[in-house]
């Protein structure tokens, strides 16, 4: 293991940190309380680009499509996907929203149970060998034997500080991470675990009623918030409805995972939609048809200002959601999402 550690100092402030040799410049960051903008934390989004201004670096993923050719020839980079090879100065603008609420940790893990939720959707449970504290709602990132690259996941577990982690994942037919671990990861197999990172975690100070709408993977973090807002004193006197939006009645879940939480059956509801059966198709009892959207606007309207909204899932859903909410004049600082790549 390389413990060499170089010093990284941020252009034009007084701020600086530490990055370890083999971790990556916005990681190491977010280690030291540093507010470095992001969001996928995999190559995807864009969020962390910096400029160099002194020093080598090296990337972990030459073509990663956060980056173009343009960031390329100004000497931009990408946060989540550089290493530092010596001393850096580097020049980004901070945002105190991406200021970590619990540091994030390097910890081997391993898998130790699981447990199938649908066709394509399992939760695996890791025993971490060094505690974490997390939110509910926030991601983790996963690195498996023999994928290049970490993986993201979202927690289902509450928030809390401990060595349990779980993670519901959808396999993807054609993905390296997913298939890893659907097909390759035994009971007692270890990987390597660091997190927490997002911002789309349960506020707990919030009085307001909550509304958690999830699309396929997102089920994931929108049950950790619903496990955490059903746990937390603060939010006791608070309604939660949950959301779930399928294409087909065989994807849909959740509601078990739910209705079991104490307190539930006064203080929270449950409504899936699918928008792939066909017209003619019978539509099965406790299910709507349609698009996960139109179905929030047709249950809660009006009220949506008044609510605190999570959200999680494919990219034309959290789209679609986020025209729907700005039409609605929800305020965006009640609204909390992490785009899924
Ligand atoms: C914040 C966040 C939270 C997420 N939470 C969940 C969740 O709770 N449940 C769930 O099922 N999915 C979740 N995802 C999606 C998940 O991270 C994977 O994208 C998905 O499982 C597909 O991965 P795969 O390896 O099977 O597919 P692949 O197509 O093999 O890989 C896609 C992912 O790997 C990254 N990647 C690909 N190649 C490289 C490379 N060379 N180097 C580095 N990275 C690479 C991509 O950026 C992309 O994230 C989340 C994603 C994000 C960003
Ligand atoms: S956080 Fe680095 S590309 Fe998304």
């Amino acid at each position: 293991m390389d413990t060499t550690v170089h010093a990284v100092q941020l252009a034009g402030t007084d701020q600086s940190f530490f990055c370890a040799a083999d971790d990556t410049v916005l990681r190491a960051a977010l280690r030291h309380g540093i507010a470095f903008p992001y969001e996928c934390n995999v190559g995807s989004c864009g969020n962390c680009k910096f400029e160099l201004i002194e020093g080598q670096v090296s990337t972990l993923w030459p073509e990663a499509p956060g980056l173009s050719e343009k960031d390329k020839q100004r000497n931009r980079w990408l946060g989540c996907q550089t290493r530092a090879l010596g001393d850096l100065q580097i020049k980004l603008r901070t945002g105190d929203k991406y200021r970590p609420i619990h540091t994030p940790v390097r910890t081997s893990a391993r898998l130790v149970s699981s447990r199938t939720i649908t066709h394509d959707i399992s939760e695996f449970g890791f025993e971490l060998v060094q505690p974490m504290t997390f939110a509910s709602g926030q991601y983790a990132l996963v690195q498996l034997a023999g994928v290049t690259g970490p993986r993201a996941y979202s927690m289902s577990n509450a928030g809390v500080s401990g060595t349990a982690l779980a993670f519901q994942v959808r396999r993807l037919p054609q993905g390296a991470g997913s298939t890893a671990l659907f097909e390759q990861l035994r009971v007692g197999d270890a990987v390597e675990i660091d997190g927490p990172y997002g911002m789309a975690y349960l506020r707990e100070h919030a009085a307001r009623d909550i509304l958690c709408v999830a699309g396929g993977s997102g089920l994931s973090p929108m049950v950790s918030v619903a496990r955490g807002a059903f746990a937390s004193a603060p939010l006791a006197p608070r309604q939660l409805h949950f959301v779930y939006g399928a294409r087909l009645p065989a994807d849909v879940c959740g509601q078990d995972m739910l209705q079991v939480l104490p307190g539930w059956r006064e203080r929270g509801s449950y409504h899936a939609v699918v928008s792939g059966l066909d017209r003619e198709a019978p539509l099965p009892e406790g299910l709507a048809r349609g698009f996960v959207h139109d179905m929030v606007d047709q249950a809660y309207g009006d009220r949506l200002a008044d609510m605190e909204i999570y959200f999680a899932g494919p990219a034309l859903m959290a789209q679609s959601l986020l025209k729907l909410l700005i039409a609605r004049k929800v305020p965006m600082d009640q609204v909390h999402f992490d785009q899924f790549y």
